[in-house]
């Protein structure tokens, strides 16, 4: 018998019904459609407008997906990791939410906060409860509700941003199919570059923080775009070498979608034929934690068991990382 590893059995995505053009962003910042276009390849993004809605409404949908996909009722979830920037609260968890709101009476929950490499850490920590055989059902959901930390008179972040969650359910598999191997990694001085000023411990929310607008992401992106492709490009090779592997053996390039130049810089790094690289930037631009699973999501009928997929993220924090897995459907 082989070992176990934690198969992809399922894939869920959503994406709010609101859409933010190119156009409706000329209208609120000195920016153009031909600017963001060519800068980012961002083309609209959709937004959470309903009110009393929050990110735990879209993974509501999510798991909703997965257990309709997968035949498993909710209170068969053991777990539910969450990875969020954007929780409904501060506490307690999201995760926590969205299990209450599906009826998942059995299971527990948290969330990951790894900013655009949330949905890796969180997938290999879910992966790791299943390889050790202590649970045989565990979701694992990126949702970021960006629209809600977003400042839209700031053109240099509020055209990069939009909501949406997607998300997986996880089994135990001895085919040799699953997640097998990831390389994640953090760099906290990157906090500097990309990060949100108050509303923590280090700076509570006053009258003068949210005058100063400091509730919003605070970007700095050149310096974020170039440790982006390096930190990626660096990790897929190590992923690689460990796992005997070249990228010719690789049949999807799943990268985090940040911005359309990263995603080329990075294919173009590592070699690799832009057929093959899940992109869907240009309808959702960059959701934080759920781009990686809306692309699983969106790709999921082009996919066949046995496909080798080489996902890779960059985010706030410095966080970063890259998963080899190997498609169970
Ligand atoms: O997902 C988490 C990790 N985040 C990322 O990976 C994002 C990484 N960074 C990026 O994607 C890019 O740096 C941005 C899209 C954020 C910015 O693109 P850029 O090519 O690095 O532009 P820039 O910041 O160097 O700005 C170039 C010019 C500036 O004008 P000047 O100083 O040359 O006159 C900006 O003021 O473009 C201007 N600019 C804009 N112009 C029109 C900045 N934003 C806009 C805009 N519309 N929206």
């Amino acid at each position: 018998m082989g070992k176990i590893f934690a198969a992809i059995t399922g894939v869920g995505g959503y994406v709010p019904e609101d859409i933010l053009t190119n156009a409706d962003l000329e209208k609120l910042v000195d920016t153009t459609d031909e600017w963001i276009t060519t800068r980012t390849g961002i083309k609209e993004r959709h937004i959470l407008r309903t009110p009393g809605k929050a990110t735990s409404d879209m993974a509501v949908e999510v798991v909703k997906q997965l257990l309709y996909k997968t035949n498993t009722k909710p209170e068969e979830i053991e777990l539910l990791i969450c990875a969020t920037v954007t929780p409904d609260m501060s506490f307690p968890d999201t995760a926590n939410t969205i299990l209450d709101k599906v009826g998942a009476k059995n299971a527990f929950g948290f969330d990951i906060n790894a900013a655009c490499s949330g949905f890796l850490y969180a997938l290999t920590t879910g992966s790791k409860f299943i390889e050790s055989g202590m649970y045989k059902k565990v979701i694992v959901i990126g949702a970021d509700m960006m629209s809600s930390i977003v400042d839209y008179s700031d053109r240099t972040t509020c055209i990069i941003f939009g909501d949406g969650a997607g998300g997986v359910m996880l089994e135990p598999t001895n085919d040799g199919t699953g997640v097998i191997d990831s390389v994640l990694r953090s760099d906290g001085s990157g906090r500097e570059y990309l990060h949100m000023k108050a509303g923590g411990s280090l700076k509570p929310a006053t009258v003068e923080t949210v005058a100063n607008k400091e509730h919003f992401v605070f970007q700095d992106g050149k310096p974020v775009f170039k440790a982006a492709v390096n930190g990626m490009v660096n990790t897929v090779k190590q992923v690689l070498e460990r796992n005997h592997l070249n990228m010719e053996e690789i049949d999807w390039l799943v990268p985090h979608q940040a911005n359309m130049r990263i995603i080329n810089s990075v294919g173009d790094m590592l070699d690799f034929p832009k057929e093959k690289v899940m992109v869907n930037i240009h309808k959702y631009g960059n959701t934080t934690a759920g781009t990686l699973p809306l692309c699983l999501w969106e790709y999921e009928s082009k996919l066949k068991k046995g496909d080798k997929l080489m996902l890779t993220a960059f985010g706030g924090g410095f966080t970063w990382g890259s998963t080899y897995l190997i498609w169970h459907y």
